[in-house]
């Protein structure tokens, strides 16, 4: 096992989407530098997303193009088609994170489409990430239970980590979306995703809404997990999945 953890913080992108009120693009450009001047290796700065679905971030452009990139960072951004792929590539980003769900009433909220649809939509983007070697994550969130379908079984997650893996290499991250894992909970998943992925490639990312998201991050490195997502202040939220709160704040962590 790495003697090494990598965070990324996602509080750029999973706080401020969930803000009620817009951030000033210039806010965030001192926010991102910020957390590169601190050390962090990876941030995930922003989302090319539908501005009509997530107005919080439609200023992603502005924010990439003014943000003073320090060597060796990694700046991240979510990207859910072809056309956020575009846009994302215009702006510069290191690495692409695609989404999707274990639950499907989570994905139709979300992103308006199935799980497969999701996946259908991703092949224009793992085809072109995997032919240029420009670093690719795909989250799977509500991988421990769904703020519309409740609990989720381990196995689901699987099912959908292994169809994401069919589309080629990938970096894949669970998302406890609504902050609900209990220790044990990540035990479960564990066992059913590390035999489809090396837990190099494996991240996790905790919501904290139950309190738990630290114990959570104890037991996953005990069983060999090195990557996590955290959040500066621990921000975070997703505007379609009620009672999410915060992301596991990256001090903590
Ligand atoms: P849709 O409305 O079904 O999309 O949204 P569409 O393909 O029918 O297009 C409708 C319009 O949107 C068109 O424009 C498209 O061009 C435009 P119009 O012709 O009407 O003028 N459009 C776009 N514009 C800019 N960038 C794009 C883009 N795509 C289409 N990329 C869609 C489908 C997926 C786009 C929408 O549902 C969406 O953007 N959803 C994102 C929701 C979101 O960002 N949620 C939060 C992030 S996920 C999360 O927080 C969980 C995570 O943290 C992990 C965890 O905690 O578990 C990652
Ligand atoms: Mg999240």
């Amino acid at each position: 096992m790495a003697d090494r953890v990598w965070i990324t913080d996602v509080g750029p992108r999973d706080g401020l989407q969930n803000e009620s009120n817009v951030v000033a693009a210039s806010a965030k450009v001192a926010l991102i530098d910020a957390l590169a001047g601190a050390g962090v290796p990876e941030v995930e700065a922003t989302a090319f997303v539908s501005p009509k679905w997530v107005p919080q971030l439609a200023d992603a452009a502005d924010v990439m193009a003014a943000i003073r990139r320090v060597p060796g960072v990694v700046y991240a951004a979510l990207v859910p088609n072809e056309k956020g792929l575009e846009r994302a590539l215009r702006a510069g980003v290191d690495k692409i994170s695609v989404f999707t769900a274990a639950s499907e009433a989570f994905t139709k909220a979300n992103t308006n489409a199935t799980i497969n649809e999701t996946l259908e939509r991703f092949k224009p983007v793992f085809e072109y990430c995997t032919s240029k070697g420009l670093p690719l994550r795909a989250y799977v969130s509500t991988a421990v239970a769904c703020p519309y379908d409740g609990p989720v079984a381990a196995s689901q997650v699987a099912r959908v980590v292994e169809q994401l893996l069919e589309l080629g290499p990938c970096e894949i991250d669970l998302g406890d979306t609504i902050g609900v894992a209990h220790p044990s909970d990540i035990d479960a998943l564990l066992d059913a995703v590390t035999p489809l992925v090396p837990v190099d490639a494996l991240v996790l990312h905790l919501h904290d809404t139950a309190g738990r998201a630290r114990a959570c991050v104890d037991r996953a490195l005990q069983a060999g997990v090195r990557r996590f997502d955290a959040a500066c202040g621990g921000l975070g939220g997703c505007p379609y999945a009620p009672g999410a709160s915060g992301n596991v704040d990256t001090l903590d962590v």
